[in-house]
């Protein structure tokens, strides 16, 4: 049988700046480049100060994705590289130059640029006003926002304002602000921690909307592109049949999928009812009126601007898991954090499920679920636009370094799973984009994981890259536009 998609098939490979750029001392600090240099929260002490060096290899990286025959390569811009402080007020035009040049490069090679404006790495000097929290942070979003529609909108096409809102909202706040050592008062630090995500959320739901008007209205008509954003997506099977299950798999998928996608791509916009209803209760069971949950209300302004602004939903699509209700001693323990506890949910994972990227990594095989979740989004939310904006796996720790030939079998089989979606389900999947280009600094796994179809040599002073067995295998894929 072959697996051929159809004609016109986006295939791209993807970075993010501060897991490859290095040159960490000519750029302004991200709260990545502060957190990896406190002792203890990276598991092998590394940090992205150099990472792949991808800053000073430009025409080396844009060989070896051209190699690849991409027709697209997302990457994202450093927010503090092109604006040091985070303000408009100072501009880098080094960093500016940089991510032309690379539009320019890729562009000469065929191959259309996919930016992301904000992949995690947030400008420590607004952090440090706040960040998220911050009353200007959704004009702080813009103002970086249409910089980059103004400085390199002639070259690109398509543009993801987020990569992940609920995984920088989630645990981006909570973990990497520190917040949990800040403040003496537990009763108030507690507070705090629980209603904050749902405001960080609120306030990256709102800069990407008022980001796509403003492309809408400025640039759109002259350079014609497209803006999307990228939602992390694991897909939930009940852990049992128990109608206790099966609501938790539900709520799972609700506050991590639909909590962003819903004020977005459904017709009526907003936060989805299941979810405002459960924090509602939540409420009054803590003698709070209903208008005092922790979630936040758009204004009918607000939600119409928020509501219709992407052009596609990219997905992150990697695993899924078995979903159970929480117990009654787990609701009410701190070892789970605040949003399991609201929403009333633990993810597991089967026993049985095919483990990849060796026994303590996170990964899993579970292709099968690709299209219950892109069925889901075609269902709930008019088939929209999707474009898997990553997927791929870390090599096994014991596999030969340039022989991934689990790489290759995980990819394979998603790209079979995704065809079915397409072909059999009829989902409006529009591209797929394998997750890495380079070996490459993952977060807190530092080093200790690599996603890469090229190798990196972290020891050679050159960063030397070598092409994986993955390097021709995905370029056969995407020569015959499939299996
Ligand atoms: C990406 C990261 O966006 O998500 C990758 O930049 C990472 O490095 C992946 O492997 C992890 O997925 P998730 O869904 O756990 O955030």
């Amino acid at each position: 049988m072959e697996w051929r998609f159809p004609k016109g098939f986006a295939w791209s490979c993807a970075t993010s700046a501060y897991q490859v750029e290095g040159a960490c001392d000519e750029k302004g600090q991200s709260v990545w480049d502060v957190f990896t240099h406190r002792p203890g929260n990276v598991i092998d002490g590394s940090n992205g100060d150099v990472a792949c060096d991808s800053y000073h290899h430009l025409e080396e990286d844009v060989q070896l994705i051209a190699a690849i025959g991409v027709s697209h390569y997302r990457f994202s811009v450093a927010w503090s590289r092109v604006l040091p402080n985070g303000t408009i007020n100072d501009v880098n035009e080094a960093g500016v130059r940089y991510y032309r040049q690379l539009c320019e490069k890729l562009v000469e090679n065929n191959i259309e640029p996919v930016i992301t404006l904000y992949h995690w790495d947030y400008p420590y000097e607004l952090e440090k006003r706040g960040g998220w929290l911050h009353p200007d942070a959704i004009q702080w979003f813009c103002d970086y926002a249409r910089l980059c529609f103004d400085k390199f909108g002639d070259l690109v096409k398509t543009w993801i304002t987020f990569n992940e809102i609920w995984m920088c909202a989630w645990t981006g706040t909570v973990t990497t602000a520190g917040l949990s050592d800040q403040s003496a008062d537990k009763a108030s630090r507690e507070r705090c921690a629980r209603a904050i995500p749902y405001l960080v959320g609120h306030q990256m739901l709102l800069s990407h909307g008022r980001a796509y008007r403003i492309y809408e209205n400025e640039f759109r008509e002259k350079q014609k592109g497209q803006v999307g954003i990228t939602m992390s997506a694991k897909w939930r099977e009940p852990a049992s049949d128990s109608p206790d299950d099966i609501r938790a798999a539900q709520d799972g998928l609700c506050w991590q999928l639909d909590w962003i996608a819903h004020p977005i791509f459904s017709t009526c916009g907003g936060y989805p009812k299941r979810m405002r209803d459960r924090l509602n209760d939540l409420s009054i069971n803590e003698q709070r009126a209903n208008k005092d949950s922790i979630l936040p209300e758009f204004t009918d302004e607000e939600c119409n601007v928020v509501r219709g602004s992407a052009d596609f939903m990219g997905l992150n699509y990697y695993i899924s898991y078995k979903t159970r209700h929480l117990t009654e001693e787990e609701k009410n323990s701190e070892e789970l954090g605040w949003l399991f506890r609201d929403a009333d949910y633990c993810d597991t994972v089967d026993p049985s499920w095919e483990k990849i990227s060796g026994e303590k990594s996170w990964l899993h095989n579970t292709p099968w679920t690709l299209p219950k979740i892109l069925c889901y989004i075609r269902n709930k939310y008019n088939n929209p636009k999707v474009l898997i904006t990553e997927n791929g796996c870390a090599d096994h720790p014991e596999e030969v370094v340039l022989e991934d030939n689990a790489r290759i079998k995980y990819c394979e089989d998603h790209l079979k799973a995704l065809h079915k979606a397409i072909t059999k389900d009829g989902c409006n999947v529009l591209g797929y984009t394998l997750w890495s280009l380079l070996d490459n600094f993952e977060w807190t796994n530092g080093y200790t994981m690599k996603f890469g179809m090229y190798h990196v040599d972290f020891n050679d002073p050159d960063l030397r890259r070598t092409p994986k067995k993955s390097v021709s295998w995905y370029a056969d894929v995407i020569r015959n536009n499939g299996l």
